[in-house]
């Protein structure tokens, strides 16, 4: 099938030719002045001066995990617990830094780690607790930490999707809560290097360890006798180390995304308006106490499959974005306990992005907004012409109010409400089929429609009108 609306687009600046080509052709390209200048801008806007620029967002958990390993050398703390509702990036280093694996539930509302089922793994073998803000919702931080603090557990946060998102008047990175804090610049991210991430570090010490072990273990700016390098390697390292290219378009888009980030957030809002209320459609809860970056917009919905058939159909590309990740052979020998939370969400996921603008159909580009009211459609009848009208949602502001008008709350996949003079009828998108009416169409073949399709209609508010009572009565007969 064409997919016509992406899920993610790249957030590239169109004014990085100039400054990146100037970087090509510089005569240095490594690790230079760029990426000094990049970490020095991302540690001013994220509240932590900590802050290690890396070639991936994976290789930024490698590196928490690789300065735990140094200091739990001998303390038989060996295992990590973490969510199987993420990437496999998050797994993988986890993995090949040679600790074991322990999966923590998620919680329903939030599909982010559950603190109790943390507190049920933790122990004095656990070496850190790696979670993950799921679609850039902050997890529940303070809650894990008081669970950590008991046993001395340094906590990595995977903040893969979460630039910009807050927790509790903290920006996620400043590592209030944590120790470390991972971010990801790859391709689809709201910043994106191209491919790169970062590492925050709440500890100095910590820090200036994990600068040597980004390269090789060597230190890039201590004195040296010779450009080779002669100085002793106490501490073998890695090659995680960002380049001035990459930094070079981090520094450019920088500068865009805090204005693409208010967007996303209106997109988002004006998803909530449109999918709220719609039975058999749960939304992500959204808590006062912290802000989603909005990487997705997740919903969970029963019929999940029908759901993504009918956006398929519509051209708009809808994903789960993450698989679970326990059910992967790799990860076989840790398969120890049931996660009913997580079996719950996982057949029910549905990710739209919260991305800007989506590039749509016949090459205009268009808000997300508009692309939700082609969705969404509301059906009135009006009474004094006994006529159907249809498509009034226009406008995300009058599906809303509509919505709010209609205060879906029923159990059914129809939705109707009488004002004075108008008979309003939502359908969420899945069961517009079943509304395939023309303009013009008198009550009675709506309610014949609707009876084919065998789609259950319920009145929610009273509203004594006779002619409102009458296809009350009509609807009542045809369930
Ligand atoms: C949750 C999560 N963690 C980690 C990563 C890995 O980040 P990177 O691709 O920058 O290595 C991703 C990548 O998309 C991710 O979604």
């Amino acid at each position: 099938m064409n997919q016509h609306i992406p899920l993610f687009k790249v957030a590239m600046s169109k004014r990085v030719d100039a400054p990146l080509i100037e970087v090509l052709h510089s005569g240095y390209i490594g690790e230079g002045p760029k990426v000094a200048e990049f970490e020095h801008k991302l540690g001013a806007k994220f509240n932590n001066p900590y802050c290690l620029a890396l070639n991936s967002g994976t290789a930024g958990l490698q590196l928490a995990l690789a300065l735990l390993k140094i200091k739990n050398s001998g303390t038989g703390r060996h295992k990590v617990i973490t969510t199987p509702l993420t990437c496999f990036a998050t797994t993988a280093p986890i993995l090949t830094m040679g600790y074991e694996i322990q999966w923590a539930d998620v919680q329903r509302d939030t599909l982010n780690i559950d603190p109790e089922s943390i507190e049920k793994l933790i122990g004095l073998d656990t070496a850190a607790i790696c979670l993950v803000h799921w679609g850039g919702y902050p997890a529940d931080l303070i809650e894990i930490q008081k669970i950590a603090e008991k046993f001395n557990v340094p906590i990595i946060e995977d903040g893969a999707h979460t630039f910009g998102a807050t927790y509790k008047g903290t920006i996620i990175g400043d590592c209030t809560f944590t120790d470390y804090c991972m971010l990801s610049f790859q391709a689809i991210k709201f910043l994106t290097t191209g491919d790169g991430g970062c590492l925050f570090l709440k500890d100095k010490t910590d820090y200036e360890l994990g600068k040597l072990l980004r390269w090789f273990g060597i230190d890039r700016n201590g004195p040296r006798l010779d450009m080779r390098c002669l100085e002793d390697i106490p501490e073998a390292g890695y090659k995680m180390q960002m380049n001035d290219i990459a930094a070079m378009i981090g520094l450019v888009n920088l500068e865009d995304v805090k204005r693409n980030l208010v967007k996303v957030g209106e997109n988002v809002e004006a998803y909530k308006a449109a999918f709220s209320g719609i039975s058999g459609i749960d939304l992500i809860q959204m808590g006062t106490d912290r802000h989603s970056s909005n990487w997705i917009f997740t919903i969970l919905v029963e019929d999940a499959i029908g759901f993504a058939r009918m956006m398929g159909e519509k051209s708009i590309m809808v994903s789960k974005v993450h698989s679970r990740i326990d059910n992967y052979s790799c990860v076989s020998d840790y398969r120890s306990h049931t996660l009913p939370n997580l079996d719950y969400v996982d057949g029910r996921r549905i990710c739209f992005s919260g991305d800007t603008l989506i590039p749509l159909v016949r090459g205009k580009a268009r808000p997300i907004r508009d692309l939700v009211n082609k969705i969404f459609f509301v059906y009135s009848y009006d009474l004094k012409t006994d006529k159907v009208v249809i498509g009034k949602a226009h406008s995300c502001r009058l599906t809303k109010k509509i919505t709010k008008l209609l205060k879906v709350n029923l159990s059914n996949k129809f939705s109707i409400k009488c004002t004075e003079d108008h008979l309003f009828l939502l359908s969420n998108g899945i069961y517009k089929k079943a509304c395939d009416l023309k303009n013009g169409d008198s009550l009675c073949s709506l309610y014949r429609r609707l009876y084919f399709d065998r789609i259950q209609v319920r009145q929610i508010m009273h509203n004594p009108v006779p002619k409102w009572q009458c296809a009350y009565e009509l609807a009542e007969s045809i369930i």
